[in-house]
């Protein structure tokens, strides 16, 4: 990656829909000194993410937008993100899909966790698949973001196994746990690159 950490931490928006436990786990880390990264933005789609209650209590700037009109808010979007000289995204349960237009403005600079070991499960429900096709195995993927959903470049993967009476619940469970370390340590191998 092309941005140097220098003395001061790269910038970085986190784009969340709902929980946002990955970002108090990034905001939590990004308070270490092992952090190249800063986190000074939170954008989210929802007005309702519970998320958005830990950039509150962090003094972390937040807004939220309406993706209504995607080709405006997106515009509007760039604009914040130019504003706050945003230097690098990290999607964290963010569900809308971002224009190609908008990927072009931020190349190789968005990050996204998935819940599997891609490039297997892309896409929605993916514990309901895995446990379906009985795979013994399932994870989690820190990877870049381009334009085919869930099919950036791979930064870093978890592995977890699965269990004989693994449920959705218990498997989303347990790989959120390892999603939290995951996302932090794919932060720091890039950087060290
Ligand atoms: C995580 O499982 C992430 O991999 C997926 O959405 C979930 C978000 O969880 N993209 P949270 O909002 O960070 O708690």
């Amino acid at each position: 990656m092309v941005l140097s950490t220098g003395i001061n931490k790269i910038r970085t928006a986190v784009f969340i829909s709902g929980t946002g436990s990955n970002l108090k786990s990034l905001i939590k880390f990004s308070k270490t000194n092992k952090s190249p990264i800063s986190i000074v933005l939170v954008i989210s789609n929802n007005s309702e993410a519970k998320g958005l209650d830990y950039a509150k209590k962090n003094n972390i700037k937040k807004k939220v937008l309406n993706f209504g009109n995607k080709k405006l808010t997106e515009n509007n979007l760039i604009s914040i993100l130019k504003k706050n000289n945003i230097q690098m995204i990290c999607l964290a349960g963010f569900m809308k899909i971002l224009s190609k237009n908008f990927l072009n403005k931020f190349k190789g600079k968005i990050l996204n966790i998935h819940p599997s070991l891609l490039p297997k499960y892309k896409g929605l429900d993916t514990h309901k698949r895995v446990l379906n096709n009985k795979e013994k195995y399932s994870g989690c993927t820190v990877h870049f973001v381009n334009d085919r959903l869930d099919s950036g470049k791979i930064i870093m993967q978890k592995k977890v196994k699965i269990s004989k009476k693994e449920t959705e619940t218990s498997l989303a469970k347990k790989i959120l746990t390892q999603e939290h370390k995951l996302y932090p340590k794919a932060i720091v191998k890039l950087f060290s690159l």
